[in-house]
């Protein structure tokens, strides 16, 4: 029997479809009656980054996002300014501070660029708290109301990894552009063609040997599921190590990823970031797309810089006979540095951007699924040996 899914708000306004987002993230059916944290999907990614507004400008030319809401001293918030962002059911927020003393400052002093915030929609506020409490969450925020004239949004927050927060948004009685507080703004500019429609998944980096406590949380505190499991030497270089396992929501919507560094002869990409971002915290999003041959080529020409795979990965007898047919020409791939993985239920097409950030921590990933689920297991190998070779760059090998 299917089960009817429900579209989150922004993928409404995005005009995506269930069957599109189930080609684009892998949506899955799933009864949200025995889940005792029912999550909808992603509300938005929230930033703290040093300039929001060089930000803002970024995120729209480089990666063809639209401003849609904006907060700042013209609207009477003093501490900050945030601009909101939008590429199809994606939806950024990036904070910086305005008030020397604004907390957003505080934060990027201590972590640079990085997430605040993955907040998630929800059907009930209230509900997911109280369950949160029971299994020993820690509160940030209790539920409450915020108004304005285009309704009333319940929020509530809890914590995750480091100093990183899930707040839980229902905003179905709400119309505005964002949240009370915002006001609704465009760049001016002709809208573009979209080079991502929605988020696929958020990795986040734990410290050593506390993967399995925050695996733990997921399913104790919000009733995810686990994916798919990494661990140990599946995703081991000669040199440096990770373990890795996948946690989702009951529709797999929301996807995370949670890394922690594993021994080996050097330091690991993991403990980079740990020490550069002074402790867990989001590491990766992957940005669903449909073409990715497309949205590469209008980000490099933007400026952005992926990360190289070596000519020999698409040489490779092995790796040509695992990964099979593929929608387009090796060469098109290799021309671009995407990396492909199979599965028995399909296979993807992915690639890496480098740190968006001054600090070696935060990135993106792009991702064109065509039926695997997967996160591009059989990639890691040759991921981790061009990553490395980009630490020893920057001397942190
Ligand atoms: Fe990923």
């Amino acid at each position: 029997m299917a089960i009817e899914q429900t579209l989150t708000n922004q993928e409404r306004l995005a005009e995506l479809g269930l069957d599109q987002l189930q080609q684009l993230v892998g949506l899955v059916e799933y009864d949200e009656q025995g889940d005792p944290f029912p999550v909808t999907g992603w509300d938005a990614v929230v930033w703290a980054v040093g300039n929001a507004t060089q930000a803002a400008a970024f995120y729209q030319l480089a990666f063809g996002m639209e401003l849609v809401a904006y907060s700042g001293p013209e609207t009477g918030n003093r501490d900050h300014h945030a601009y909101v962002l939008r590429s199809g059911a994606v939806r950024f927020v990036l904070k910086g501070g305005v008030d020397p003393a604004s907390p957003v400052l505080d934060h990027h002093r201590r972590h640079g660029d990085g997430i605040v915030d993955i907040a998630l929609e929800v059907p009930d506020v209230d509900r997911c708290i109280r369950h949160a409490r029971a299994q020993g969450a820690t509160v940030l925020e209790e539920p409450h109301d915020v108004t304005d004239e285009h309704g009333t949004v319940r929020l509530a927050a809890i914590a995750t990894y480091g100093e990183t927060r899930h707040t839980l948004v229902d905003r179905s009685r709400y119309t505005g552009p964002y949240l009370p507080g915002y006001v609704a703004r465009t760049s001016g500019r002709p809208p573009r063609k979209r080079l991502f429609q929605a988020l696929d998944h958020v990795v986040g980096n734990v410290e050593l040997g506390r993967m399995d406590e925050w695996v733990g949380f997921y399913h104790r505190v919000m009733g995810f599921t686990n994916m798919a499991e990494f661990i140990g030497d599946d995703i081991a270089t000669e040199y440096s190590a990770l373990m890795s396992k996948v946690v989702a929501s009951g529709n797999h919507r929301v996807k995370f990823p949670l890394n922690e560094p594993a021994a080996g002869k050097k330091r690991s990409q993991i403990d980079e970031y740990l020490e550069f971002y002074c402790g867990p915290g989001a590491q990766h999003l992957a940005l669903a797309t449909n073409d990715i041959l497309r949205t590469v080529d209008a980000l490099r020409d933007a400026g952005v810089e992926f990360l190289p795979t070596p000519d020999s990965y698409y040489t490779d007898p092995a790796l040509r006979a695992r990964i099979g047919e593929v929608r387009v020409p090796i060469e098109e791939l290799q021309a671009r540095g995407i990396l492909v993985d199979r599965d028995e239920d399909g296979y993807l097409l992915q690639i890496f951007t480098r740190p968006i950030g001054d600090r070696p921590t935060v990135f993106f990933e792009l991702i064109e699924r065509h039926g695997s689920l997967g996160f591009g297991k059989g990639n890691f190998q040759a991921l981790f040996e061009a990553i490395e070779r980009e630490q020893a760059r920057r001397g942190n090998f």
